[in-house]
Order: C-alpha cells, then sequence, then structure tokens
C-alpha cells in the first residue's frame, strides 16, 4: 500500500515537472526577452495600473508618486479629454464612481468627461470616494486630491530617481475626434519620443531610458491602435482584448489583427493562455497581461509565457520578479505629504 502510494506521488510530481517543461518549451524564456529588448521593454515590465492603486486613489497624484518611487516600470494612464480639449487621466466616461460630481454639479453625474471642462474637473474630488471605500487603507489626505491631466502623470514619471516609462491607453477613441495626433504632438512636444539611452543588466531586465521603450501606446479599438502606426511608428503599441473580444471576434481575428499592426498583445488574466501566447511569441509580439493583483496568478501567467504584468500592487510584482520595491508604501506617502 506505501509502495503504492508512494509510486502515486512520484508521479504526479513528473507530471507536473513535465508540464512545467512543456509551458518552458512553448514560450521559452531567450526567445521573450529579445523581443522586449528590441522595443527597449524591461523583460518582466511592472506596469502599475492607474498607478498603485490598490493604496491609494486610481490615476491620481499619491497612486502615481507610490508606483514610481516604489520603483515601477511604467505608470499606466487612461486617457480621455475634457470640453476644452485637455487630456485627463480617467478610467469610466463619467465622474460619478470616483469624484464627489453628484454634489458639486447636481445633476451632471452621469454626463460624460466630455461635457466638462478642465476648471469644472478641477473642483472636484477625486480621493474620498476610496476612504469610503476602503477604510483600512484611508488617509485624511487622500480627501480633496484632484483628476490629473496627462501631462501632469509625465511630469511624475519625469521626476523622482527611478524615471519609469508612461504606458497611455486611449479609451473611447470614437468619442474622442484626433485624439491620437493631439497625444502624439504632445509627447513630442515634451521631448517624449526623441531617442535616448537605455541599459541591458545581465539578468535581461532593460532599465528604461530616456525614451525608447518608455512609453508604450495601447488600445481595445484596432482603429485607434491603426492610428498608433500612422503617427507614430516608432513607439511601441499594444492591442488589448478581453474574453468577450475571443468570443465575438475569434481568436484568429485577434492574433492576425496584433501581427497587422505590429502590436504587442495585451490579454485580460483569462485569455493569457499558453498557446495563444505562443502565437504573439511566435509573431515577435510581446505579452502584457491585465490585471493581475496575486502572486499565485503571476507565477502562473508567467509560466503561460506573459512578459510582464498591469497591476494595482507593483510592490508584489517587483517582488515576484525578485526585485525589492525601493521604499515603504507608508514612507512614501508621509514624505510626499499623503
Ligand atoms: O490597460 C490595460 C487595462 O487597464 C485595461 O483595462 O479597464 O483597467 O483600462 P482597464
Ligand atoms: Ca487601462
Amino acid at each position: 500500500m506505501a509502495k503504492r502510494l508512494a509510486g502515486f506521488i512520484i508521479l504526479i510530481i513528473a507530471l507536473f515537472f513535465l508540464f512545467v517543461a512543456v509551458l518552458l518549451l512553448l514560450n521559452p524564456s531567450g526567445k521573450r526577452k529579445e523581443i522586449c529588448r528590441n522595443h527597449g521593454i524591461p523583460f518582466g515590465a511592472v506596469i502599475a495600473h492607474r498607478g498603485a492603486s490598490y493604496y491609494a486613489p486610481e490615476e491620481t497624484e499619491p497612486a502615481y508618486l507610490l508606483a514610481r518611487d516604489m520603483g515601477a516600470d511604467y505608470l499606466e494612464v487612461d486617457v480621455q479629454r475634457t470640453k476644452d480639449g485637455v487630456l485627463v487621466a480617467l478610467h469610466d466616461d463619467t465622474l460619478e464612481r470616483t469624484t464627489n460630481v453628484a454634489s458639486v454639479f447636481p445633476g451632471r453625474e452621469k454626463d460624460p468627461i466630455e461635457t466638462f471642462t478642465f476648471a469644472e474637473v478641477r473642483r472636484l474630488d477625486a480621493g474620498s470616494w476610496f476612504n469610503a471605500k476602503y477604510p483600512h487603507k484611508a488617509r485624511p489626505k487622500f480627501a480633496g486630491v484632484k483628476i490629473l491631466s496627462l501631462e501632469e502623470v509625465l511630469r511624475i514619471a519625469k521626476g523622482g530617481v527611478h524615471k519609469p516609462g508612461v504606458y497611455i491607453e486611449i479609451k473611447s477613441p470614437k468619442r474622442f475626434p484626433n485624439i491620437v495626433q493631439q497625444l502624439v504632438n504632445m509627447l513630442e512636444r515634451l521631448g517624449w519620443t526623441i531617442g535616448g539611452d537605455e541599459t541591458h543588466t545581465a539578468n535581461g531586465i532593460v532599465r528604461v531610458g530616456t525614451s525608447r521603450g518608455r512609453i508604450i501606446l495601447q488600445s481595445f479599438d484596432p482603429d485607434c491602435v491603426a492610428e498608433f502606426v500612422h503617427f507614430a511608428p516608432q513607439i511601441p503599441r499594444v492591442y488589448l482584448y478581453g474574453s468577450d473580444d475571443v468570443e465575438t471576434m475569434g481568436w484568429k481575428a485577434i492574433i492576425n489583427t496584433a501581427r497587422r499592426l505590429s502590436a504587442g498583445c495585451g490579454p485580460s488574466g483569462y485569455v493569457a493562455t499558453p498557446f495563444k501566447n505562443k502565437n504573439a511569441h511566435d509573431a515577435r509580439l510581446f505579452v502584457h497581461v491585465y490585471t493581475i493583483n496575486k502572486r499565485w496568478q503571476a507565477q502562473l501567467i508567467s509560466l503561460f509565457g506573459a512578459d510582464g504584468f498591469f497591476t494595482d500592487r507593483p510592490d508584489m510584482m517587483l517582488e515576484f520578479y525578485g526585485r525589492i520595491p525601493s521604499d515603504t508604501i507608508e514612507n512614501i506617502l508621509t514624505k510626499h505629504g499623503y
């Protein structure tokens, strides 16, 4: 009986190692590192999703300062536009979930961001909702934080020691005519699209320098990704897709679109399967998976071939990749007056 049990355990262990070996053969890390390196993108990229948004109100100054000073590779930002043409960091179409718009502008809480001027948007408190929803993470100074312009997010990325890149998603591009051209013009004006330095380290991580790979453009809309190609062919781009997209379009159409646009793949966690990732890598496209906040998920999806992760918890992801966050959450927030 004991012998049988031992045999069974050995079989399970052998199958496990066989499974891992097959996964590693499907998406070999050497090839993936090279693909990332060719774009100037760190292999094992830590992308702070809406900033370090697990710990501070999403897309606001404290969330981005936290991510930057922990040492995340990228600050992720969702971009939309106000009535008077200012590009701002906001995820939802409306201000209802993440601001006090209902009390400042009663009756306008369901109105989209493009019906508000930037001055109006700046009157809103974009932090108190976080304190109310997450009392255990609340901080008095989060109350009253403002919605940021994209220019301010870029300025945060340029400050500090780590100089993260900025990973810019155009939200609902059809609602904002010419937004890609406007964005690229801004990046050029602010010096974010000029060639610059980068360093390759022994473990394959590229420390992002001043430009190549320091900006990545992303969208769920293939027409928008095509505009990235048109207006900024030199900037790496990512085609995002979730399980709904795979269901409605079919995987072949998605991977063919990514190939046609030479766009990295941005699948949601459930969609990042080993064979799909292999299709991407065979087309020399990198794979950045959203939004992963648990270490075991990062472990599994890494084996499946993810080259980096969007995460609300960049400190966790840095540690997952064997990198040490530069400072604690408490220290960073306190240092910046939060
Ligand atoms: O941009 C990657 C990921 O952020 C897409 O999802 O809805 O959080 O913007 P969402
Ligand atoms: Ca996003």
